[in-house]
This record gives C-alpha cells, sequence and structure tokens, in this order.
C-alpha cells in the first residue's frame, strides 16, 4: 500500500489533488498535512476525510518534531503543496514567505532524505521563471529571474531541491506550473476575488491598466499532470506545466461580468502591483513529449462551471470573507493554536 505524504493539504491545489488521489488510486493513503494558515481551510476536505484512507494532520512544515513522527511511520512519496502562495502578500512582508517556501522545503527535505523516501515532488510555479516580453514561452531551460517576494522564495527552493538531487541523489521532482482556476481557490485570488464581489454586487478591482497576462490552467488539469509526473517522471526532473491558454486579466474581468450579467461599470481600475510582471507563458513541449500529458478542460467552459461552483458554494467563501472558516479546525479537533499531530 502506498502512502503519500500531501503538504498544504487544505489549500487550493493540495485539497483538489488529495481528491483526485483518493478518486483514481484506490491502493493508497493519504497523509494531508496542513498548518492552517490563513489560506487553509479543513472545509477544502471535509468530503475526503470521511475516507477511511485519508488522514488530517495539523503541523507546521517547518516544525521538525511535528513531522518526525509522519514520516518515522514509512511513506512512499511526498507531494508539498504548503506555501505562503499570494504575491500581494508578499510585497506586503516576506518574512512568512522566505519562512515557509524555503525553511519549509528544506527541514521536508531533510527528512525525506533521512526516511528514504523514493519521491518528492516540490509543486513549484512559472513565475520563478520572471516576466516576457509580447512573444516567446517559458521552458525549462528559461534561466530563473524571479520578480516578487513570494516567486524568488518559490525559486530559491527549487535550487535547493535541485542542490539535494545533485548532491545526494535525492529523488526529487519539480513542476513549474501556470495560474490554476477551480472549485476551493482562496478568493483573494483574481478570479475567486471577481467572481465573489460580482455575486455580491461588489466592484472588481482591476491593476494597472488591465493588460497583463496570465496563462490559465484548470486546477484538475494540474493534478493529473502532478500525479502523472509522481508515478512516471525519472528522479531528478523538471516539468513545465500549462493550460495554452493566455489572456489578459481585462479579458477575464469581461468574462466574468458577461457570465454573472454585469457590465463594465462595476470594474475599478486600482494602482497597479508594484514590480508587476507582465506576461507569463508556458512551454509544454517537455512533459508532452515524456509524458503524453496535454491540458483537457477546454478554459471557456472550466471558466463556465467554475463560476457556477462559486454561485452554488455561497456558504464556503461567505465563511472565508467574514472569517468564521478560521473556527471549523476547532470545532472538529478541539482548542486551536495547538501545532501537533493530531490523529
Ligand atoms: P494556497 O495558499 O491555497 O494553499 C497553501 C496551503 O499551504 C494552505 O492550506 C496553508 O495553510 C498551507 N501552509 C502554508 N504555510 C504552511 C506551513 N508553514 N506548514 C504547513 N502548511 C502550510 O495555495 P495554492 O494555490 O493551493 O498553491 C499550492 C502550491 O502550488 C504552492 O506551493 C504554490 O506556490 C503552487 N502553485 C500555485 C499556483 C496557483 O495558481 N495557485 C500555480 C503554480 C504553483
Ligand atoms: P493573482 O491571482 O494574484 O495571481 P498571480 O499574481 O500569482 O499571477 O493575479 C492574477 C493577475 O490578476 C495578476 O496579473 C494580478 C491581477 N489582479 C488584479 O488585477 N486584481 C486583483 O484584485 C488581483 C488579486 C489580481
Amino acid at each position: 500500500m502506498n502512502t503519500i505524504l500531501v503538504t498544504g493539504a487544505a489549500g487550493f491545489i493540495g485539497s483538489n489533488f488529495v481528491r483526485t488521489l483518493l478518486r483514481d488510486r484506490p491502493d493508497c493513503q493519504v497523509l494531508a498535512l496542513d498548518g492552517l494558515t490563513y489560506a487553509g481551510n479543513l472545509e477544502n476536505l471535509a468530503d475526503c476525510l470521511t475516507d477511511a484512507r485519508c488522514r488530517f494532520i495539523r503541523a507546521d512544515i517547518c516544525d521538525v518534531e511535528s513531522l518526525a513522527p509522519v514520516f518515522a511511520d514509512g511513506l512512499s512519496a511526498v507531494v508539498n503543496f504548503a506555501a505562503e502562495s499570494h504575491v500581494d502578500r508578499s510585497i506586503l512582508g516576506a518574512q512568512a514567505f522566505a519562512r515557509t517556501n524555503f525553511v519549509g522545503v528544506q527541514v521536508l527535505l531533510d527528512l525525506a532524505r533521512k526516511h528514504e523516501v523514493q519521491r518528492f515532488l516540490q509543486v513549484s510555479t512559472d513565475e520563478v521563471y520572471g516576466s516576457l516580453g509580447e512573444t516567446g514561452l517559458f521552458t525549462e531551460n528559461t534561466p530563473l529571474a524571479a520578480n516578487s517576494p513570494y516567486s524568488a522564495s518559490k525559486a530559491a527552493a527549487d535550487l535547493l531541491v535541485q542542490a539535494y538531487h545533485h548532491t545526494f541523489g535525492m529523488p526529487t521532482l519539480i513542476t513549474r506550473c501556470s495560474n490554476n482556476y477551480g472549485p476551493y481557490q482562496f478568493p483573494e485570488k483574481l478570479i475567486p476575488l471577481f467572481v465573489t464581489n460580482l455575486i455580491e454586487g461588489k466592484k472588481v478591482p482591476l491593476y494597472g491598466d488591465g493588460l497583463n497576462v496570465r496563462d490559465w490552467i484548470h486546477v484538475q488539469d494540474h493534478c493529473d499532470a502532478l500525479l502523472l509526473v509522481l508515478e512516471r517522471a525519472m528522479p531528478g526532473s523538471l516539468y513545465n506545466i500549462g493550460g495554452n491558454c493566455e489572456l489578459p486579466n481585462i479579458e477575464i474581468a469581461q468574462r466574468l461580468l458577461a457570465h454573472l450579467g454585469h457590465d463594465e461599470s462595476m470594474i475599478e481600475r486600482v494602482k497597479d502591483r508594484p514590480g508587476h510582471d507582465r506576461r507569463y507563458a508556458v512551454d509544454i513541449t517537455r512533459i508532452n513529449n515524456d509524458l503524453g500529458w496535454q491540458p483537457r478542460v477546454e478554459f471557456s467552459s472550466g471558466l463556465a462551471e467554475t463560476i457556477d461552483w462559486y454561485v452554488s458554494h455561497k456558504t464556503w467563501w461567505t465563511r472565508i470573507k467574514s472569517g468564521e472558516y478560521l473556527t471549523y479546525y476547532e470545532k472538529q479537533y478541539g482548542p486551536s493554536g495547538v501545532v501537533g499531530v493530531k490523529e
């Protein structure tokens, strides 16, 4: 039986990945670990935790003592999603980003090395490559040129992961994906923030000229690619993952407005993000050639389904926007604030 440790499991992509594992790999046991920062929400895993193959552990990935017993039980793989993930927050303060995104990865690597874990997948981002001009794509050979404190902390972690492979022969894997959308995304990111604001009748804050370009991928496509890399990629390999779907932010805003029956008066032009990367676009030739992966969810239908998900899960996001979600863990597991292994 495979036991897979998924860190950052109560976040957006981590919770979707846990659901994917339980659905597609009947043989696996999942240890869903999360420190439950502001971005972690145990409600994202509520359905998964009714499955006897899935156990939740509240722990900080920087805390060796909490993690040691988890590794001592014997793991077949670690998939690390745990991170501070919001660029705007990294501009306000980089400390938590340096700590979790770099030190946390070092702690996980050391434990995985000590316990000879056979697969270590670091979930990274295309943002480590910096910003593109009007043409060209990020390939796996594009030099690292991170611009935000968030992307700099992710790039530093990628280098550390590669160093552990080079120095110790650790069986590491790195993926660098573009912007995800889909269910359970924290409503501070572009798409869920705009959708939930519009449902509430509030304006949407569009940064700068609205012409910054992102490549969008449905979270299910990302999770499918991760599972393939986890199971089939060569140790030490690195793969870009992307949706082949470049769009300027203004167009995302217009599509959301149209779907929800609003006009452009609901767009509020606001001051640009400092150091705002202009364009991301990802070349996915390598993962396509080596593993036969390509994105399957077409953007228009994926976006429509995603909007409908937020419309029909109003309780989920109103509890986040009001802060009420922060009491859910306490209600399930007793007093919060205790970081450690929970049975
Ligand atoms: P998220 O913010 O929704 O989730 C991050 C999770 O990590 C949260 O549940 C949080 O509680 C947990 N966490 C944070 N610090 C922790 C710590 N010290 N110990 C334990 N848990 C901790 O982020 P996401 O969008 O799901 O992103 C997941 C990963 O994927 C991140 O590593 C991110 O860099 C990467 N990624 C995200 C995207 C995207 O578009 N969202 C794209 C490419 C890569
Ligand atoms: P975001 O979802 O924060 O992802 P990232 O910065 O990691 O790509 O932002 C996506 C794009 O949307 C980015 O160009 C910034 C822009 N944006 C806005 O215009 N308004 C907003 O309120 C947010 C959160 C983002």
